[in-house]
């Protein structure tokens, strides 16, 4: 189905939501895995809500992301209780194997590296997420190993 189309339908399943650009947003972005100026501008002419208030609104929450990402979003924490135990060596590590930087998304599209505040698991820092997979006690070459798996997997079925 064209891009336009999915997007058409997906707003007009909110004609009767009084302010419906959040959920159009979430639905629109699950479909296409980010939010590009395409989809936006459609969305725009579509709701007949101002460009520059859906910007507003998709560059304001965290949940939205205007940049396409990977297959996998690693989320490391590195708050006091994960630096104390070793997170530093575990994203060094890990930034040395993806060869990308924090914000930064592998050029296979298989993995975007961002930091997560404290999970509520500190009992077994250091910790990252791997999407909504959770992964404790890491050592540097844990945190490798469990990447090499997920890159097997991307790269079995892209
Ligand atoms: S500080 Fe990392 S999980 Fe709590």
């Amino acid at each position: 189905m064209p891009e336009i189309t999915i997007i058409d339908e997906i707003v007009e399943n909110y004609n009767d939501v009084k302010t419906p650009l959040i959920y159009i947003l979430k639905d629109v972005q699950k479909e296409f895995g980010y939010l590009s100026d395409n989809v936006l501008t459609r969305v725009a002419k579509k709701t007949k809500i101002p460009l520059s208030d859906i910007y507003g609104v998709a560059t304001f929450y965290s949940l939205f992301t205007t940049k396409e990402k990977g297959k996998y979003i690693i989320r490391c924490c590195n708050n006091a209780p994960c630096h104390v135990n070793g997170s530093k060596e575990v994203l060094d590590k890990t930034k040395e194997y993806l060869g990308i930087d924090f914000g930064e998304t592998t050029k296979d599209k298989i993995f975007t590296l961002e930091f997560t505040s404290c999970l509520g698991i500190c009992a077994v820092a250091p910790v990252m997420m791997v999407n909504d997979d959770v992964y404790g006690n890491l050592t540097p070459e844990k945190a490798v190993a469990i990447l090499k798996d997920y890159k097997l997997k991307g790269t079995s079925n892209v």
